[in-house]
């Protein structure tokens, strides 16, 4: 595992997810599917699309979001990271999009898209973190952002009920007394067992299983690292690609269910923008206490994986 420690301080957060509403009685009308199997199988009761905004678009308003609320200065952002599958064009990037309409020029800013699929947020955070230890950035943007829609293929009912668009985002800057561990790897995936091509393909079963062991090694990697007692945690906030994939790694972690964080009834899998909008989500309703310690963890295609610790 690729074990690290580190710090920073999560200044502000934000997200976005589009208006439009796809439910599951809306898919039952379009593959053959029911509201029945979809909830008792993922969890999953709708997910939003986007209307036409594109994945840097998603990503602008979350991380406008994010700067509104803590009325940050943006001009003080010099490192934007995107963690994405889906960037509207091949080139230039998704961040660089989003640097041009925050209308941002600092001179020194750095810009790029990362693909590490549905752990892209937590890659992102990891090189963020190490870019900000080199003192050469004041402050980073960590966007996961998302149009899945534009890969779906609506006629695969083994996908189409599991996708959503969205966008999750957080400024963070170099803080010594807050603490963060990092535990990230990649197995290397022969079969190729989730894809991307011109649509999402995946052997739902095999990566269930992956998940279902990825999420308790990565956990507990990372409070051995970081010497962390697991009672410490107020929350973890896991990737939302199905319950019961939650629900095991809540049984397999002896953590109850009520210290994971849950949206997935709303949004679906969002890929790398599960993680953030979830954090986002979970800052807006609970309290959140200074030195209050809460772990995020993700698995994808690659396949992907990872968890890190952060202290508030
Ligand atoms: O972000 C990471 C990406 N992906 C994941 O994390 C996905 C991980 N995997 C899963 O979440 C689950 O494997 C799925 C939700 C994808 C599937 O659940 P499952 O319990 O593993 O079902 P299954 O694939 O074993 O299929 C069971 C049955 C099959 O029918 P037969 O062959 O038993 O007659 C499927 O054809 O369910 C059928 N099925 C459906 N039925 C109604 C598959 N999709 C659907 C559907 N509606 N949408």
């Amino acid at each position: 595992m690729g074990l690290s420690k580190g710090n920073f301080k999560i200044i502000s957060s934000g997200h976005y997810t589009p208006e439009g509403v796809l439910t599951n009685k809306d898919l039952e009308k379009i593959v053959e599917t029911s509201d029945e199997w979809i909830t008792t199988r993922t969890g999953i009761k709708e997910r939003r699309i986007s209307d036409g905004k594109t994945t840097s678009d998603l990503a602008t308003l979350a991380a406008k979001n994010a700067i509104e609320k803590a009325n940050y200065d943006k001009e003080d952002i010099d490192l934007i990271i995107v963690a994405t599958f889906t960037a509207e064009i091949r080139s230039p990037s998704v961040a660089c999009r989003v640097q041009a309409k925050l209308g941002l020029d600092k001179p020194g800013l750095l810009a790029f898209d990362i693909n590490a699929a549905c752990t892209g947020f937590i890659y992102a955070l990891n090189i963020a973190e190490r870019m900000l230890q080199t003192g050469a950035y004041k402050a980073a943007l960590v966007i996961g952002s998302e149009v899945i829609s534009r890969v779906t293929d609506y006629k695969d009912r083994n996908t189409c009920v599991l996708f959503g668009d969205g966008a999750g985002a957080v400024i963070i800057e170099k803080d010594e007394s807050k603490e963060v561990v990092f535990s990230v790897q990649t197995k290397s995936d022969e079969d190729l067992i989730l894809y991307v091509d011109d649509y999402v393909s995946m052997n739902g079963p095999k990566v269930y299983q992956f998940a279902s062991r990825i999420i308790q090694s990565s956990v507990n990697a990372v409070l051995e690292h970081g010497n962390i007692d697991k009672d410490s945690i107020r929350k973890i906030i896991p990737h939302q690609a199905n319950i019961r994939i939650i629900q095991s790694a809540s049984k397999a972690l002896k953590m109850p269910m009520d210290s994971f964080y849950v949206n997935i009834h709303k949004y679906g899998n969002t890929s790398a923008a599960s993680i953030p909008i979830a954090l986002d989500e979970m800052l807006e309703t609970e309290k959140i206490n200074s030195g209050d310690k809460i772990i995020l963890v993700g698995f994808g295609a690659g396949l992907t994986s990872g968890a890190c610790s952060l202290t508030f």
